[in-house]
């Protein structure tokens, strides 16, 4: 598999650890540091160990896992290791993990010294297909996700499906949805394929697929003035409710269970508001119900929720803008709803837990 060339950088596939190898060979960084968390430390790490067994010229910036430590807090930890450890404009940042590292350790970069240099280890099924490419780095203010950050791009992303094999099922579903979204926004044909593969061993082709696709939407329109929007089909509303069970719940929802509940709710709205036939929306909550687990979405936590997506930063004067399907494999965006209406895509969503 070819490298895919994105806004200035390469997306390695194919034993990419040796092409990182090479990457830093043919570099000269004045310094090299790796930031990780507890568990890419634990697992991840010692596979870079394994196929770079001479770099021992780095220093590690290890902070606890989980969104709820997308932080300034974190942050600002970051910097401060990298001004302890004499990072200059020279160095380099090397973030392994997941989408909470990748954006984080790129926010950390692309604002240290007025920016270093970064690139993108993407441990999770979610960070391979997604949070690693595009160039969004972030955090998050209080409960509202990634509302402070920039679009940097990444020196390079190397991705290998050898770092999934630590991971929990769950984590692999998960990073799955956005798979799915891939194949409903942009490819029908790929939606169907896969349906028949293994989520829990997912092949490279899948993954290469899929950055294939997000590559396209992020090259075409990096800064999210048009196309770029299709890529928050399920996310209004399916960002608001993981905020919504991250306040709320004491089992969380993982982000890509959230983007599934999400994808049902706006594949309804594609339905009402944009012309989605109806054996198509049967046919995509069919599929996410049998990969995703359903959610107890109580009317009480109706009003969170809007208030949530009120506060998303695609919003313009104050208006919810969303993206929804035409057909399996196309997307429109910049629709616009109210209220009501969103409100009983919530409703549907509770009837089909009923039926
Ligand atoms: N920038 C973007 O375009 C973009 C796109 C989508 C999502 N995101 C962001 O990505 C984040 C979610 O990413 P995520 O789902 O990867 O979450 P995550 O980074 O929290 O990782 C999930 C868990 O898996 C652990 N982990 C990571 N790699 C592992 C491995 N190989 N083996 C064992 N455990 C491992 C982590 O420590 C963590 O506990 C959210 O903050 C979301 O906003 C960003």
């Amino acid at each position: 598999m070819l490298p895919i060339q994105s806004n200035g950088y390469s997306v390695f596939f194919d034993n990419s650890l040796a092409s990182l190898k090479e990457f830093l060979n043919t570099s000269d960084y004045s310094k090299v540091f790796f930031l990780t968390d507890l568990n890419t430390s634990e697992h991840c790490l010692p596979l870079i160990g394994k196929y770079l067994p001479e770099l021992d010229n780095y220093d590690i910036i290890e902070v606890d896992p989980g969104e709820e430590n997308k932080n300034i807090d974190y942050c600002i930890g970051v910097w401060q290791m990298l001004l302890d450890f004499g990072a200059d404009r020279n160095s380099l940042l090397i973030n392994l993990g997941g989408g909470v590292i990748t954006d984080m350790g790129g926010f950390a970069a692309s604002t240290f010294k007025r920016g270093i240099d970064f690139i993108q280890i993407p441990t999770t099924l979610l960070s391979q297909v997604d949070a690693s490419v595009g160039g969004k780095t972030g955090i998050d203010l209080g409960s509202i996700k990634n509302i402070i950050g920039t679009f940097t791009q990444p020196k390079a992303v190397f991705i290998s499906t050898e770092f999934l094999k630590t991971l929990s099922k769950r984590q692999l579903v998960s990073g799955f949805a956005e798979i799915v979204k891939h194949g409903l926004i942009a490819d029908k044909d790929y939606y169907y394929q896969i349906q028949n593969i293994d989520i829990v061993d997912p092949p490279a082709e899948a993954i290469y697929r899929s950055v294939e696709i997000k590559n396209h939407v992020v090259t075409t329109d990096p800064f999210e003035k048009g196309l770029r929007k299709t890529l928050n089909f399920g996310h209004t509303i399916g960002h608001a409710v993981e905020t919504y069970s991250l306040k709320n719940d004491s089992d969380p929802l993982l982000h890509g269970e959230a983007i599934a509940l999400g994808m049902i709710c706006e594949s309804f709205l594609s339905h009402k508001h944009n012309g989605l036939g109806e054996e198509d929306l049967k046919e995509i909550i069919r599929y996410i119900r049998s990969v995703f687990p359903d959610y107890s979405f109580k009317p009480s936590s109706y009003s969170d929720v809007m208030e949530f997506m009120k506060n998303d930063k695609k919003n313009i004067s104050g208006n919810i803008g969303f993206a929804l399907l035409k057909e399996i494999g196309q997307c429109d965006y910049n629709i616009y709803l109210e209220e009501t209406q969103i409100i009983e895509s919530f409703n549907y969503y509770n009837s089909l837990l009923n039926q």
